[in-house]
């Protein structure tokens, strides 16, 4: 159960490798020293790991593979396991033979940069979808128009305003990307300033008017509180724009021809808040804490029918950026919904004092 001469080669790298977690084991795989963080991975104080098998103090089929390898071939391994009794993450194993018998491993924690990657590979995955799904019907339509087998007019002109709007979709997909990944890079400068919200509501209501009006949709600013009379939110008149307004198109784009969408504001102390009310479709409490994700729709099919009458595109991006707006200044976003009866979504922003 020693390995000769290693101990003060060890102390000296666990002072070296900083958050990794060192393990020295025997030959047989016992573990002859733990350093503290292993220690708290294992779930066990240091003494009690002493003299345990590899396998016994991190139950780990990989970690223990990796150190039988570099034993058997007396050269360095590595490989990655998943490590932590309650909350497993992920760690690079790395497993030195030592000159004298037994082995050096170092454990280092990989647990966010493979979320990270999972993101990423997840972001690619959706925004292929999402434009591939325009992009074949332009093709589609294109063909057909190509190989003149439709030969009135009309017919022509139909596909062709088919193809705009697809065009159109694609558009809004990539503005809506640009946006977010400056805001979520955090390159976005916040110009602040005070901001009478009613003003803020009026500009909405004005901008929402003509969609709303397609949809048959009455869109209405709700009376302030009462004692709101020269309250002021501190935001960024642009962005604080774009946040509202994508609650209303949504709030115009999920409910029925003859509904009412109603846009209002609340202020405490230290914030303002402002809703967007609809009597729409609704959300069941299951998607709620999830349409605030990036490409999140609750259903795919409905949110784009929704968009052939409005000629807007549907990524689900459009709360994932009302959040960043929220929190770039330092605010937060939500809602209270109730499905088939309707929503009301809020952004809060710092007041000003
Ligand atoms: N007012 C609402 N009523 C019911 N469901 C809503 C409402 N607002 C958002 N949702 C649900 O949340 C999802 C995500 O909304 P979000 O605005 O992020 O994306 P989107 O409107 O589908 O697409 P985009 O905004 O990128 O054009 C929507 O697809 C819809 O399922
Ligand atoms: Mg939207």
């Amino acid at each position: 159960m020693t390995v000769p001469g290693s101990a003060d080669a060890f102390e000296a790298l666990l002072a070296r490798r900083g958050p990794d977690l060192l393990v020295l084991v025997d030959d047989a795989l016992r573990i002859v020293r733990a350093g503290r963080e292993a220690a708290l991975l294992a779930e066990r104080p240091e003494e009690r790991l002493i003299g345990m098998s590899l396998i016994a103090a991190f139950g780990s089929a990989p970690l223990d593979a990796v150190a039988w390898r570099a034993l058997s071939s007396g050269a360095a391994q590595d490989g990655e396991a998943e490590l932590g009794p309650r909350a497993p993450r992920t760690f690079t194993v790395d497993a030195v033979p030592l000159p004298r018998g037994g082995l050096v491993l170092a454990l280092h924690d990989v647990t966010a940069v493979r979320r990270g990657e999972r993101v990423r590979r997840d972001f690619v995955a959706n925004i292929s979808h999402e434009l591939r799904t325009p992009l074949t019907s332009v093709k589609l339509l294109a063909e057909t128009i190509a190989s003149g087998s439709v030969d009135d007019a009309a017919t022509t002109r139909e596909f062709a305003m088919q193809i705009e709007r697809e065009v159109d979709h694609l558009a809004q997909l990539v503005d809506e990307l640009l946006d977010l990944s400056t805001i979520e890079s955090g390159d976005t400068q916040l110009t602040t300033e005070p901001l009478d919200p009613e003003a803020v509501i009026t500009t909405c209501v004005e901008r929402i008017r003509a969609v709303a009006d397609r949809r048959e949709i009455d869109v209405t600013a709700l009376p302030g509180p009462p004692d709101g009379a020269g309250v002021r939110a501190l935001a960024d008149p642009g962005r604080l724009g774009q946040a509202l307004l994508n609650f209303a198109h949504n709030a115009v784009k999920f409910s029925h021809p003859g509904g009412s969408v109603r846009l209002g504001w609340i202020a405490d102390d230290r914030h303002v808040r402002f809703t967007v009310a609809d009597d729409g479709v609704g959300i069941a409490p299951a998607h709620q804490g999830r349409i605030f994700e990036r490409f999140y729709k609750v259903d795919r099919s409905r949110a784009r029918a929704g968009d052939e009458d409005e000629g807007g595109g549907s990524a689900g991006l459009g709360l994932a950026i009302v959040r960043h707006i929220a929190e770039a200044h330092g605010g937060r976003a939500g809602v209270v919904s109730q499905a088939a009866a309707g929503s009301t979504f809020w952004i809060e922003v710092p007041k000003a004092t």
